[in-house]
């Protein structure tokens, strides 16, 4: 059974629908995400897991008992805020022991937990410090730490990293992951951040405008997105609108306006005569001297726009003879210089007949 459900959960705003007909489970130990842009019912949908909100259709179950009615203080769920909403007046050690305060617990036993607890968060050296003397990731470990404390059956974590710079933000992902792992708490983590989502998650839910559109694990929404919105939502990718001229169980044969031909992997259950487009990622494409090739079953001519030079790989864009402008990711393994292609440059770009994913429309 999974720990916790959601059945068809609808929740509305006077004409807004929040939230539209979501249902999703979430495994014991899992770390789990629901990502998507602002305002897409993320948020929404933690408060009504932690109790704060409750839906206007459908149900949520934890443990196959159902949440409805229950009280946010009596639901075994602990929610992370961005914002840390640490007690100012409190010592690291007062913030982490408050929910064991508010249980009841004995002296020694919230000595002994807060103790364990910042041992986890690696923070024991700052237990007498007050917040305003912690930097933006030592707040966070705090919250963390707190929310904790009481074993929840559930941590919910509402874009918890979104106050920090990219160094830190890194930092604090690669021991998000290393703590969830140790304490083996379910996480129900938000955040907006496809690159983030993907580094953190066991399973992903992509949301936009209150739907969920894709549920799965991170290398199935990057490899096989099922539409567009997710293809474009997660990673960079190249979307080309092309026919179906022929489908048959070795692959799909499509026809883009002023290119021509396209090989894409078969695709079942689609077949000649529809439209949608060929969508894929710019690491599969090959970018070579115009007089050259490397073999690829799909070629096209076209001239470099632009280029942007990352260190550990280049980011070219290509425009096709069509107009069409292609997203091409090469690595800079090889030593020595690293850029090979200028702009106004005559290039081959090529993919394999097996690369990428077609999207009916
Ligand atoms: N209490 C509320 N009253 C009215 N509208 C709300 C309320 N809470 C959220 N919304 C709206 O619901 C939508 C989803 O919000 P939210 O769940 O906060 O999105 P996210 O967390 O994905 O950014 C937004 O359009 C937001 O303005
Ligand atoms: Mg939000």
């Amino acid at each position: 059974m999974a720990l916790l459900e959601l059945r068809h959960i609808t929740r509305r705003f006077g004409d807004l629908e929040a939230v539209k007909d979501v249902t999703l489970s979430v495994e014991a130990g899992e770390f789990f995400t629901l990502l998507g842009p602002s305002g897409c019912g993320k948020t929404t949908i933690l408060r009504m897991i932690a109790g704060f909100d409750e839906p206007d259709e459908g149900e949520l179950f934890l443990d196959g008992q159902p949440l409805a009615g229950i009280p946010p203080e009596k639901r075994p769920v602990h929610t992370v805020f961005q914002s840390y909403a640490l007690f100012p007046h409190l010592t690291v050690a007062g913030n982490i022991a408050f929910p064991l305060e508010m249980a009841g617990r004995t002296r020694d036993e919230i000595r002994r937990r807060v103790g364990e607890t910042l041992a986890l968060v690696h923070l024991e050296e700052k237990s007498a410090a007050f917040p305003h003397e912690l930097s933006g990731g030592q707040k966070q470990r705090v919250a963390l730490a707190r929310g904790l404390v009481n074993k929840p059956r559930l941590l919910l974590l509402d874009e918890p990293l979104g106050a920090l710079d990219a160094k830190l933000r890194e930092r604090m992902q690669i021991e998000l992951i290393a703590l969830q792992r140790e304490v083996g708490v379910t996480f129900v983590f938000v955040t907006h951040a496809q690159q983030e989502a993907l580094a953190l998650s066991h399973r992903i839910a992509v949301m936009n405008a209150g739907r969920v559109e894709q549920a799965d694990v991170p290398e199935a929404l990057y490899s096989s997105p099922k539409s567009r919105f997710v293809a474009d939502f997660i990673g960079t990718i190249n979307l080309i609108e092309a026919d179906v001229v022929e489908s048959n169980r070795h692959g799909l044969l499509l026809r883009a306006a002023g290119i021509g031909d396209i090989a894409a992997p078969a695709h079942p259950g689609i077949a000649a005569g529809r439209h949608g487009a060929l969508a894929i990622r710019p690491e599969h494409l090959r970018v070579s001297p115009h007089s050259e090739s490397a073999g690829l079953k799909n070629h096209f001519l076209g001239t470099v726009s632009e280029y942007l030079f990352r260190g550990d790989v280049t980011i070219y864009t290509i425009r096709l003879d069509n107009g069409l402008s292609l997203e091409a990711l090469t690595t800079n393994a090889a030593p020595g210089r690293a850029r090979f292609h200028e702009i106004g440059d005559r290039v081959r770009v090529e993919w394999r007949h097996d690369a990428g994913v077609y999207l009916a429309d």
